[in-house]
């Protein structure tokens, strides 16, 4: 067992420190006593408002309603741009470190403004009204960041789908939020390899017939497809528009974006989050978890198409009037020292990353990091998945050289920010622990029955009271969110997480309860996958469960029970797989697959995941009670026939 060693607060660290011990202390306490007074004075400080809200929190969890500053008026975009602008006009926003290298970019908030503008006057020309929503699906290019703003400029509610996902998962989102504008590009770059994106766009359009403009922007001026009827070259859209664009004064409780994200069950679900609450909890984790101080260069290397760019690239610091950079290329590319390349060159001084990517380059030994300085690195932070406390040692000794805190924080799409961190000023580390709750966060354990555990212990992760930033709704389906979230366990919002709690209070996220997996810090429904397996022909079910995988954290193991009378070979792996990437995406492609002539199933049909795991994570000798499988023979036959790796 590795030993875990705890890091106190480094004195010189925290002496510049945006909160300490007690700060943290005094503020955790009044956010839970005094919610109003302390969200009231929060929402003061970090957002501008055009009028002031009526009451600061209204919620009622059983009929998953929840307000936040009803009344008030903002704009998310004018936050983000325009408020900064007399003081930080020419400071840069934006840097952009391209996939090659030898390309980069500097925008200024001027230049932001000004771009973001162009872009709103094109959107709202092509008809686009408050409240429409606007699917984007883009390479790590600033425009992605461009037509986020603008699109919460105008008040269009913006639904990002990721670049890695498949012509049919785009499709799937475009229909299901009703979605009549696309904005792509030719190509996207990343590690020297382009992603056609226009053409996957094209046979995603090829059954979204109420999708009346696509804007597209050149990256690469690779050859693409063309519909004059539809298509608008971005460059040309926004050539003669005026830069200045009035921002639409929005309700609090007005949609912000909709991002769609994979359940237990069914299709991937539109969460939606609105305008104040949602800019509040980004702009603050950031600044007092993320550390964010005056000049600071921030670096998220999440992608925009997941949550962690959307309230880290974009809104949280460039509402904090930060400089954020955004990264288009991969860790690895050129090589594995292009992190700290990029450090040195823009002299970063926080870098937020997922585990996965700490520990593909913690495997590449420590000669590439030890190429450049960074001596520029002041903190360090992970998202996305539990870290294990080797790698979390490596990235901080290797990385950080003893220097940089690690912040390991844990939320989700639907909590919109970070719930449960350090403070790096505040808090002693403990490797893999996401440690405490944010303000105003109040995190508890249950057990299945939903009774509330107390002091160290392990258990379900429940939120008790809502919180700002917090999903308001599935997009058409209210009560798929209510099923999902707030039925669970009365009266909480259920995390499907589980962890467990020390004798300090420090929080150990030990990761799903439910049937979703977390690979390489991307999330997925096993429900997903396995629909996909079964549309092939030759494939009668099929059962997916994660295993432990040194790099992704897990990895997808599929069980595949094949028609009467068809042989498994590897041309139908390969087909298997290949569907996989069709239907969802190449990250959800399985990493084994195991023909099993039979899946280990109740008398009344159930299939046993929790053998089918443990058959995965070859831990045989926890198997448990399989005497009430309809047919126990077929355990030995799945265990004598694991799939190679
Ligand atoms: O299981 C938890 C894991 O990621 C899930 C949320 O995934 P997603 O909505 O895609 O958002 C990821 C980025 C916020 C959670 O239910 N997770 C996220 N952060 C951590 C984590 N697990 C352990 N430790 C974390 N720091």
């Amino acid at each position: 067992m590795y030993k875990i060693k705890n890091h106190p607060v480094d004195p010189d660290y925290a002496k510049d420190a945006n909160i300490t011990e007690q700060q943290y202390q005094a503020w955790y306490k009044e956010s839970l006593e005094q919610p109003d007074q302390f969200w009231a004075a929060r929402a003061k400080q970090f957002l501008d408002w055009s009028k002031p809200w009526s009451s600061v929190n209204e919620y009622n969890f059983a009929k998953g309603e929840t307000t936040w500053f009803k009344d008030g008026k903002l704009n998310a975009c004018y936050n983000c741009i325009d408020r900064h602008l007399e003081k930080r006009g020419n400071q840069v926003a934006i840097i952009w470190e391209g996939d090659d290298p030898s390309e980069d970019l500097s925008i200024t908030y001027r230049q932001l403004y000004e771009q973001v503008g162009r872009l709103s006057n094109a959107l709202l020309a092509q008809g686009v009204k408050k409240g429409d929503r606007v699917c984007l699906y883009m390479p790590m290019i600033p425009e992605a960041a461009y037509a986020m703003l603008a699109c919460a400029r105008i008040g269009a509610v913006h639904s990002v789908v990721f670049g890695g996902f498949s012509p049919e998962s785009l499709k799937d989102r475009i229909l299901d939020s009703d979605c009549q504008v696309l904005i792509t590009a030719d190509e996207g770059l990343r590690g020297g390899r382009s992603i056609a994106l226009k053409e996957n766009a094209d046979k995603a359009l090829a059954h979204c017939p109420d999708v009346r403009c696509c804007l597209v922007v050149k990256r690469t001026g690779a050859e693409i497809g063309w519909n004059n009827s539809r298509d608008v070259w971005y460059h040309d859209a926004v050539a003669d528009m005026s830069p200045d664009c009035p921002a639409q004064e929005m309700d609090s409780e007005d949609p912000m974006f909709i991002l769609y994200t994979s359940g237990s069950t069914g299709k991937p679900k539109g969460v939606m989050h609105t305008t104040a609450g949602y800019m509040l909890g980004s702009a603050m984790t950031h600044r007092y978890i993320l550390d964010y101080r005056e000049g600071d260069i921030f670096w998220c290397t999440a992608d925009v198409g997941w949550i962690t760019g959307h309230s880290y690239i974009v809104y949280g610091p460039l509402a904090n009037g930060a400089t954020t950079l955004m990264f288009e290329g991969v860790p690895t590319y050129p090589d594995a020292s292009r992190c700290w390349q990029v450090v040195d060159k823009h002299k970063v001084n926080t870098f937020y990353t997922a585990p996965t990517a700490i520990r593909a380059l913690m495997s590449q030994g420590n000669e590439p990091v030890k190429k450049f300085s960074r001596a520029s690195l002041r903190l360090l932070g992970t998202v996305g998945e539990p870290i294990n406390p080797e790698a979390w040692e490596w990235y901080y000794n290797v990385v950080g050289e003893t220097r940089c805190p690690v912040v390991d924080t844990w939320w989700q799409t639907e909590t919109g920010s970070i719930m449960i961190a350090p403070m790096p000023g505040a808090h002693t580390l403990k490797p893999g622990s996401a440690t405490v709750p944010f303000f105003g966060i109040e995190p508890a354990l249950v057990d299945n029955d939903g009774n509330e555990l107390q002091g160290a212990c392990e258990g379900n992760l429940v939120i008790k009271r809502s919180w700002p930033s917090q999903i308001r709704s599935v997009y058409g389906d209210h009560q798929r969110m209510i099923d999902t979230y707030f039925s669970t366990y009365p009266d909480t919002y259920f995390t499907g997480d589980g962890a467990r709690r020390d004798e300090d209070g420090y929080y150990w996220i030990t990761g799903r309860v439910d049937d979703v997996l977390n690979v390489s810090g991307h999330r997925m429904g096993t429900a997903e996958i396995e629909s996909a397996l079964v549309l092939h022909d030759a494939v009668a079910e099929a059962a997916v469960v994660g295993y432990p995988h040194d790099i992704k954290g897990q990895g997808v193991y599929a069980y595949v029970t094949l028609m009467a009378g068809i042989q498994p070979s590897e041309a139908l792996r390969k087909e298997l797989l290949d569907a996989v990437s069709k239907e969802i995406g190449a990250i959800a492609k399985p990493d084994l697959i195991q023909w099993a002539p039979g899946l280990p199933k109740t008398r009344s049909g159930k299939i046993m995941r929790r053998i089918l795991r443990k058959i995965a994570a070859n831990e045989l000798d926890t198997l448990g009670d399989t005497s009430t499988l309809a047919d126990p023979a077929v355990v030995n036959e799945l265990i004598d026939n694991r799939a190679n790796r």
